[in-house]
């Protein structure tokens, strides 16, 4: 008998320790989400939504519509909501499976094994993985004030070198919630113009930001504008998102495809109603992001050897930084999980520093973010070294 080799892992995925207690990460996941009690600040997801977007869904289920096959590229009047929300004229919208499949297949169609992709530390992680299956990586530590905790021009030009292809901006970042101005944006422009680099400019969370600005109206085709349907539309189960680029890139793009019979067509829907409906609950949920944010803030400035290394965020979560209270991060999200808040450990937006913060998000109901600031000062008080 020959013996069967065992498989290798063909790629590299960012390994996460399964929480205190579970086997996988996916056993702590599958919990914390049957547990209707519990406090969500650990998923950047948006809690704050009436009926609109529920009930245009449900009618989509109730006539059954789901029976059919959604035509492949998506519902045309979608693509071109999609890119009135944007501003765009001169682009093409490529749905796909949220703005995770989106970035992706921008991985798989443009990118080279002789190429290198910048990214920041912190930063959201899956997309060096992505990189990383088709060509290397380049980590750039973000995190400190003379920076402004984001990767800016001139860390691009120290950073870069021949084999440069793509600069990943997130815009608002996750899980800093610093952003760019129009002025670095251009910058950045001219450095992927004059260079041939592309910018994947991932915008998941820019309906949180007080300003925001889009890089694809100053180095048109050679951005990748990434959009998701998970955060301000509230819809991250629905796995719902697209890439905006020209037409150029987009058809490149387009011969990656994987869901090839089109994306789910309840979610494209729910997509429908939530872009026709924005401006009726846009404010008001921004509004409530903000309140909340403030109220972390006020509770934060209260306690010795804790800091907001961005405030405002302009996103819908924000880093507590604990170091100075020599709290490991995991520790206290053990601690807030125990006490039904969910909140994330720096470990899992950064390799460098995720031993000095805490993550959480705050698009959910203030009742909720009241609860989490009488928790918080008591857990860094049980917890710190003293
Ligand atoms: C920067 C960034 N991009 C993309 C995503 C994933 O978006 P989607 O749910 O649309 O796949 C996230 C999710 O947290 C994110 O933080």
């Amino acid at each position: 008998m020959t013996d069967i080799k065992h498989p290798v892992k063909k790629f590299k995925k960012t390994e996460r320790v399964p929480p205190e207690g579970y086997d996988s990460s996916n056993d702590f996941f599958e919990d914390v989400f049957m547990d209707k009690d519990m406090i969500w600040m650990g998923q950047n997801t948006n809690h704050l939504h009436g009926d609109i977007i529920a009930d245009a869904m449900a009618s989509c289920v109730k006539e059954k519509e789901y029976s059919k096959y959604p035509p492949p590229e998506g519902f045309s009047e979608l693509r071109q909501l999609i890119l009135e929300d944007l501003g765009f004229d001169n682009c093409e919208v490529l749905l796909t499976a949220g703005a995770t499949e989106s970035l992706y297949l921008c991985m798989q169609a443009l990118i080279e094994p002789e190429d290198t992709v910048i990214l920041s530390d912190p930063g959201y992680f899956i997309i060096g993985d992505f990189a990383n299956r088709f060509g290397n990586i380049k980590y750039v530590p973000i995190y400190n004030e003379e920076c402004g905790y984001k990767l800016t021009p001139e860390l691009l030009r120290e950073n870069m070198d021949d084999t440069t292809k793509m600069v990943i901006l997130i815009d608002p970042l996750n899980p800093l919630g610093s952003s760019y101005t129009e002025e670095e944006l251009k910058e950045f422009a001219e450095i992927a113009i004059e260079n041939d680099l592309y910018l994947l400019h991932d915008v998941t969370y820019k309906d949180f930001a007080r300003e925001h600005f889009l890089v694809e109206n100053y180095a048109p085709g050679q951005t990748l504008t990434i959009y998701s349907f998970s955060k301000i539309f509230g819809m991250a189960g629905l796995r719902i998102g697209s890439v905006v680029a020209s037409k150029e890139l987009i058809d490149v793009i387009k011969n990656a495809v994987v869901n090839d019979l089109g994306v789910n067509i309840i979610a494209q829907y729910g997509a429908i109603a939530g872009l026709k409906s924005k401006s009726q609950w846009e404010g008001e949920i921004r509004e409530i992001a903000f309140t909340n944010q403030r109220l972390i803030k006020e509770t934060v400035d209260e306690i010795d050897g804790v800091f907001l290394p961005v405030y405002p965020s302009d996103a819908n979560m924000m880093a507590i930084d604990v170091s100075g209270a020599g709290i490991n991060p995991k520790d206290l999200s053990n601690y807030l999980f125990k006490r039904k808040i969910f909140a994330r450990e720096g470990e899992y937006t950064s390799e460098l520093f995720g031993d000095r913060y805490l993550r959480v998000s705050f698009s959910i109901p203030t009742e909720e973010i009241e609860i989490f600031c009488e928790e918080f000062p008591k857990a860094i008080e049980a917890l710190r070294q003293k």
